[in-house]
């Protein structure tokens, strides 16, 4: 499960930051926030080929807000910064009601969950089993939560600092980076040397604490210490690759661009509004068409239109907004899928929870008396007058895996949220169940079959099957969610009573992976089988802390291990990947 809702809050005036230090039995004030330093960049090998970096595209003047340039030297803190730091303390010390294990970092951040203390510049790795395949020709590059400052009060998995985690790989060679995206909210807070900004998944712990952490939010909007019109998001779900450029992105804010050099480095470019036409936000998780080049993608938010579809043509011009009144209230709007012709949403149960939030409570609830839905809107509509809705009771999805047209039906893939409830408090508890939903366009009787009754979240498929019918999904195993024990191959093709389950691998005691990505052998071949290719991932071992890059062969039956690289050093577990080809990475 990966940062979900953080577009409801994006319009919602700021609270407090949680910088201050957990409540102790004392109740004593401490200091306001610890930083993650960054380590200088000593560690680079000098066996690590670090050719000239190639100048960016694009220059910084067609962002939306160039980043500050200043050094990683935080500056003297203001008297108000001060009293407002003191506040923070005051409010996570004295006013805070008991952490529930969801927001409390001492739960949240254990094991791999806990950020990683400083960068990592361009560090060669050690393959130790196997070889990398000559295809691997690229990037692997994995979005994650990595706070830049050590929570002193709530702080919930989806509310860290977006760090990105790059394994470039070119002729058998890997070479592992991790480094912040540098948003807006990353940068000014670096520069302030304490947090700004309240965590958004976390923030809203009892009325009083609420309340007080918006009125320093406020303050400090109101002081110039903080300017919410340059984005409050984390980009810290995701990456996508379009219109020649690669984006960091967080559905609560704008994308980020950003590029890996010739070495292996990472740098962020800078926040993206697409010559202005893009607004506040944008989905982490934008479709590509393979055939067509465009790409579809849309926001959500609390205020009507509570949907906005839009899309960019090749070049990543963005298109007009499409804004879909006939959603009529505010859902959690996470991902969707396309089809050829269509592009389709899932209005799920969870939606905004005002009189929760009201008294300090979580903001995103389930509606027990809401029946979901399923929206199809022709892809290149001008407006939402063609939207379909469908109800499909109890489908409650945060990831779409694939869709496409059959006949005069649509199909989708999703894992299906059972428990959703728990999406946010209580993830262990969420079971997903994989379903293949059939919405008949001429009837409208929609039909549902499950794929498989494992809890399987994060899947995937051949990029070039998006918005195509397909037959392999690859699917992460929740061992319980948001911890992954292994990952499957399903064959959406059987029927109920066949098993879906075509070949797993489970990593193996203590050992934990996340997301995979598919990697096809033979891009360019149109002949190539769906499958005919591999599957990446990274993987940590709990017990000696060390983590590896696998590649897998995604046709075996037990994704045999083609190659295996140890890595110079942990990669938290985290969300969303994607692997960027190097003709790609050269247009970067
Ligand atoms: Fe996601």
């Amino acid at each position: 499960m990966d940062a979900l809702s953080s577009s409801f809050l994006s319009t919602f005036p700021t609270k407090s930051p949680n910088t201050a230090p957990k409540r102790n039995p004392g109740k004593s004030l401490s200091v306001s926030c610890v930083r993650i330093e960054e380590r200088p960049t000593t560690q680079t090998p000098s066996k690590t080929t670090r050719p000239p970096p190639q100048p960016p595209n694009q220059t910084p003047s067609s962002y939306s807000s160039p980043l500050p340039t200043k050094p990683n030297s935080p500056t003297q803190p203001t008297l108000p910064a001060v009293i407002f730091n003191l506040f923070d303390d005051f409010i996570n010390t004295f006013v805070d009601p008991p952490l529930r294990p969801s927001v409390d970092p001492k739960h949240v951040l254990t094991s791999n969950f806990a950020p990683v203390t400083y960068e990592l510049p361009p560090t060669e790795c050690q393959v130790i089993q196997g070889s990398l395949p000559p295809c691997l020709d690229g990037a692997y590059i994995r979005n994650g939560p990595n706070p830049q400052y050590l929570p002193r009060g709530p702080y919930h998995l989806f509310d860290g600092d977006g760090m990105l985690h790059s394994i470039r790989i070119s002729q058998g060679r890997a070479v592992l980076c991790s480094r912040y995206v540098k948003t807006y909210k990353y940068t000014v807070e670096r520069d302030a040397g304490f947090p700004l900004l309240p965590n958004v998944f976390s923030s809203f712990n009892g009325l009083t604490a609420s309340a007080t952490r918006g009125a320093i939010s406020a303050a400090r909007v109101f002081s110039g210490l903080y300017n919410p019109a340059n984005g409050i998001g984390n980009a810290n779900t995701s990456l996508a690759f379009f219109g020649d450029r690669l984006y960091a992105l967080g559905e609560s804010d704008l994308p980020y661009a950003v590029r890996v050099t010739s070495d292996g480095d990472i740098e962020t470019l800078g926040r993206k509004d697409f010559d202005g036409k893009l607004f506040m936000s944008m989905t982490a998780h934008p479709k590509i068409d393979p055939d067509t080049g465009e790409t579809f993608a849309f926001r959500y938010g609390p205020v009507p239109p509570f949907l906005t579809y839009f899309r960019f043509d090749p070049n990543g011009t963005k298109q007009p907004d499409v804004p879909v009144f006939s959603l009529t209230s505010p859902s959690l709007l996470h991902d969707f899928a396309i089809t050829k012709k269509y592009a389709v949403f899932a209005d799920i149960q969870i939606g905004m929870n005002p009189i929760e939030m009201i008294g300090g409570g979580s903001p995103v609830g389930l509606d027990p008396s809401k029946v979901s839905r399923i929206g199809i809107i022709p892809k290149y509509a001008k407006d939402d007058s063609e939207m379909r809705w469908f109800e499909v009771p109890g489908f409650n999805i945060m990831h779409a895996i694939n869709a496409w047209d059959e006949d005069d039906a649509v199909v989708m893939v999703a894992p299906n949220l059972l428990s959703a409830e728990h999406t946010l408090d209580r993830m262990e508890l969420i079971h997903a169940l994989v379903e293949k939903v059939r919405i008949d366009l001429k009837t409208g009787i929609v039909s549902r079959q499950p794929i498989s009754t494992r809890n399987l979240d994060f899947g995937v498929i051949n990029p070039a099957y998006q918005g195509k019918k397909n037959r392999f999904v690859y699917a992460a195993v929740g061992d319980p969610m948001p911890k992954i024990s292994g990952v499957v191959k399903l064959d959406v093709s059987n029927g109920e009573h066949k098993e879906s389950i075509v070949a797993s691998r489970m990593y193996g005691p203590d050992c934990f992976g996340g997301e995979p990505f598919f990697v096809a052998r033979e891009p360019e071949n149109p002949e190539a089988e769906e499958d005919d290719g591999y599957l990446v991932s990274y993987v940590h071992d709990e017990k000696t802390g060390e983590s590896r890059f696998l590649v897998m062969d995604a046709k075996s039956s037990e994704f045999d291990i083609v190659a295996a690289v140890k890595l110079p050093r942990r990669v938290p577990y985290g969300f969303h990947g994607l692997f960027v080809r190097e003709r790609d990475l050269k247009k970067l």
